[in-house]
Order: structure tokens, then sequence, then C-alpha cells
């Protein structure tokens, strides 16, 4: 069928900032649940995904849309939290690609930061439309809380020593916009084309703590989705879909989540997925969803669909999936298509990554979960630690016996320096840590992937001392 203006898909809005700017508290306030607090160490190491039904787009706007009378038409929308910790500048930019609105979030306290303006330039790059939200404006001083309130509704309520701060505060952050050639205003500032017609960014202040401007954030997406990029949000049946996780749940083994933008994924569908190892095809053997306003990334009771699409965050279950790899396409061979082509195609992206790695095969192993924490640990072993550390190998998922086998080679080779393997966020086999013992090999964890480079530079220098 043809695509239609009266047939849009949900949009893929991303969240993106500098790290603990608020994006998972603001999309806690909408959800109305507590994700950030149980976060490893306060900070987001993944891509999320939260599904949104028009009915909460329109409760969560309404008391703005009691005098804005906006018709909201979108069918939903798909919210991607990204994390905002310099090491994970990949998912940043997976996001930003996947993405057809934004979120920028500031901190109104801080101004920007070095992953703001990171940040502001991917969706430049990619010409993504984007409000900046200017959050913890509750920290302004004397605020009086306006619960879930408009903005202009709740800066009415400010004295006249809060309004000055919040107005010299979001002055500055213009200023320093401005600075880097973006143009803004405070949204209820600017006319309304100024911002649909033009490249003006519009400002937000936000407290994601207690509510205010939530409603006008969410409202200005709608009013962008429908007015500035309605064309590209007409719904394709071309399937357009993307792995963001890989995950093993208990009950259900291996997963792997899956950002469906346009076209269907169904049950008993060929599906071609890239891992390691090569393409694999697999049956879909079931297709999952958290509830909606509940994210991905935490487990719930999901929801069993025969047939989903886009705009979707679906989870799929198969065989033969552990070793499918994050940010990589997916594809179905279709009753039309020669299953050869699709594998290539599926399989073009890891070619780059692994051109990266050293090439007289001496380094550490470093194994994540995803290829977007594998890609970010490779860039920071590689760019960011002074010397770079060498990597020879690779590796998602859990740690096995193999793994430990393959990278005692270093110890043959006279660097038993690089007998090493640095893990992120993977579980290892009980054998392979007897075995690592044996063949003296060190596997160094962290879930928080600094410290992984802290430790090595830290083994290093004992090393050299
Ligand atoms: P990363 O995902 O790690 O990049 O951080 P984030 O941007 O998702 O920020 P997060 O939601 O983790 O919030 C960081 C800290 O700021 C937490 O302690 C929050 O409680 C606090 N915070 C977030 N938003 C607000 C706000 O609007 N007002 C106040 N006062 N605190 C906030
Ligand atoms: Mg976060
Ligand atoms: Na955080």
């Amino acid at each position: 069928a043809a695509r239609s203006p009266d047939d849009l898909r949900c949009p893929v809005t991303v969240i993106m900032g500098h790290v603990d700017t608020g994006k998972t508290k603001l999309l806690d306030k909408i959800r109305k649940t507590n994700v950030q607090e149980g976060e490893a160490g306060g900070i987001t190491q993944q891509i999320g995904a939260t599904y949104f039904e028009k009915k909460t787009l329109e409760t969560q706007t309404a008391k703005l849309n009691a005098t804005e009378a906006f018709d909201i038409k979108i069918p939903g929308m798909l919210v991607i939290d990204t994390p905002g910790h310099e090491s994970f500048a990949n998912l940043r930019s997976r996001g930003s690609s996947l993405c057809d609105v934004a979120i920028l979030v500031i901190d109104m306290m801080h101004g920007l930061e070095p992953q703001t303006i990171e940040s502001l330039n991917m969706l430049r790059e990619k010409k993504v439309p984007f409000v900046v939200a200017l959050n913890k404006i509750d920290r302004c001083y004397a605020w009086k809380t306006c619960k879930d309130t408009p903005i202009r509704d709740a800066l009415k309520e400010q004295e006249e020593g809060t309004i000055s701060e919040f107005r010299s505060r979001s002055a500055d952050t213009k200023l320093q916009l401005a600075e880097l050639g973006v143009n803004s205003n405070l949204y209820w500032e600017m006319g309304d084309d100024d911002w649909c017609n033009s490249d003006f960014i519009p400002l937000v202040p936000t407290s994601a703590i207690t509510g205010e401007g939530v409603q006008d954030v969410l409202m200005l997406l709608c009013q962008m989705s429908q007015r500035k990029i309605w064309k590209k949000l007409m719904w394709c049946a071309n399937l357009e879909a993307t792995v963001l996780e890989v995950k093993a749940i208990d009950g259900l083994g291996m997963t792997v989540d899956v950002l469906v933008v346009n076209g269907h994924l169904r049950e008993g569908d060929k599906a071609v997925f890239c891992t390691l190892n090569g393409p694999i095809v697999t049956e879909i053997r079931g297709l999952l969803t958290p509830p909606p306003s509940r994210e991905m990334r935490v487990k719930s009771e999901y929801i069993h669909h025969k047939e989903v699409k886009g705009a979707l965050g679906v989870k799929v279950i198969g065989n033969n999936l552990d070793k499918v790899m994050a940010g990589t396409p997916v594809m179905i061979v279709g009753p039309n298509d020669e299953e050869e082509d699709i594998k290539a195609e599926v399989m073009s992206d890891l070619t780059n990554l692994e051109a990266k790695l050293s090439t007289d095969k001496v380094g550490v192993l470093v194994q994540a979960s995803t290829l977007g924490a594998l890609e970010a640990l490779l860039q920071f072993l590689r760019v960011d630690t002074q010397p770079p550390i060498p990597v020879s190998a690779i590796g998602i998922g859990t740690i096995h016996k193999r793994d430990v086998t393959k990278i005692s080679t270093m110890n043959e080779k006279g660097r038993p320096e690089y007998a090493t393997i640095l893990a992120f966020d993977v579980d290892i086999e009980k054998d392979a840590r007897e075995h690592a013992v044996d063949m003296g090999v060190r596997i160094m964890t962290a879930d928080i992937i600094y410290h992984l480079f802290d430790q090595f530079t830290r083994f290093m220098d004992e090393l050299t001392a």
C-alpha cells in the first residue's frame, strides 16, 4: 500500500545529553517509574526503549493542551534513552542515527558540557530536529514546586529572585548555543513558524523530579512530528529494523531487543542476524514487548504478539541468538529474496570493527555485553588511554573456557601482560575462571567501563615499576 499522511508511524525519539543531566529521570517522570535509581552507579550504560501510547501522550499533555488545542495524530511515541557518560559516544551515535526527533537535555545549573556539545553535533550532522530541555529548573533559588505543571504556569508562581536566576541561566545557555552556531529561544517567545520552518531550537525549562515543563516537551515533540517531519513518518511496509541489545532472560534464553522502525515482524518469519562468526538465519519463535510506558531494559510482564508493526521496540525469541550483535540490522528472507544477498547485507558493518584490531595479533582480549559496549571499550583503549592498550581479540557475551585458552597464548608469545581479559558487563563461566588460574590469565571485570581501564593501567604501572 502507498504511504499516506493519514497513516503516520510513531516517531522514534532519542534522549541525549551529558552524563547526569536527568535523561533517565525525565523518562521516569513520564513513565511514573523509578528506573534511574536501579542503575549501577546511577549511570545509564545501555540503550533503552519505552513505548508511549497515544492516550499517554494525550493525558500527559492535557493541562497544556487545554489552551493549545492541538490534535495528536501520531499513534504513540517510542523513546530511546542513551547514556551520557563519555565512554558511550557510540551508543549516542547509534541513538542519533536511529531517531526521528530528539530531546537534548542540559543541566540548567551547568550549561553546556562536553557530551552536550558532542550530542548536539551528532544531531546536527544527522539533521535531526530537536528540543532542548533545560533541566533541573527546580534548583533555581527558592523554586516553588508546581507539580507536573506546564512551564509558563509554573513560572507565574515564582518570586522575582527565582525568575531572575532562571532568566540569567537560560540567557547564558542561549549564548553558549549561539557560539556554536545554534539559534535558540524559550519556545513560547518564538513564533510557531520559527521552530517549525526554520532551524531555531526551542528551549523548554523542565524538572524531571517535580515535573514542571514535561508536558511542554511532549507537546513540542508531537507538534514537531506532525508539522515538521510528517513526511518521514508516513508508515512504510519495507522492514527497517536494528538490534538494540542481546540479553539472556530467565526462562526465555537469549533474546534480542529489536527496534522496528518500519514494516512488520511476524512470528514464523525467517530472520537474518549478524554475529561475530557470520550471519545466522533463524525462525522468529516469539515477539514480546513490555507493557506501554515500561522500559524495555527492565524485566517485566511481557506481552506476546503474533505480529508487530513499526515503530516499536520488541524482544525477539528464537534459536541461536546468543552471538547476535547489538547495532546490527535485522532482515527477513521474503519469498522473492536470495538468502545469500540478505546475509551479505546484514554482515557489512562488522568488517569495520575487526579492521581496528591489533595487526600483529598481540594484545588483550576484550569481552563485552553488546557490540555498542565493545565499540566503546575499543575506542577507549585505542584513543583515550596513553599509551593505547593493544587488543588482539574481541568477543561478545559470557566468557567461556575457550576464550581463556585463546588469550593464554600471549604467555607463550612472551607477552604475559596481555594474557588478560577485560570483561565489561558479562558473566564468566565457573570453569573459565578455574582455567584462567591454571593458564596464568587475568580476568579484569567491571560494570563501569572506565574502571576497567583504571584496573589495567594500575596493573601495567605495577609491571613497569
Ligand atoms: P546518564 O544516563 O548516566 O547520562 O544520566 P542521566 O542524564 O540519565 O541522569 P539521571 O536521570 O541519572 O539523573 C542524574 C541525577 O540528577 C540523579 O541524581 C537525579 O535524581 C538528578 N536529577 C535529574 N533530573 C533532575 C531535576 O530535574 N532536578 C533535580 N533537582 N535533580 C534531578
Ligand atoms: Mg540515564
Ligand atoms: Na545518571
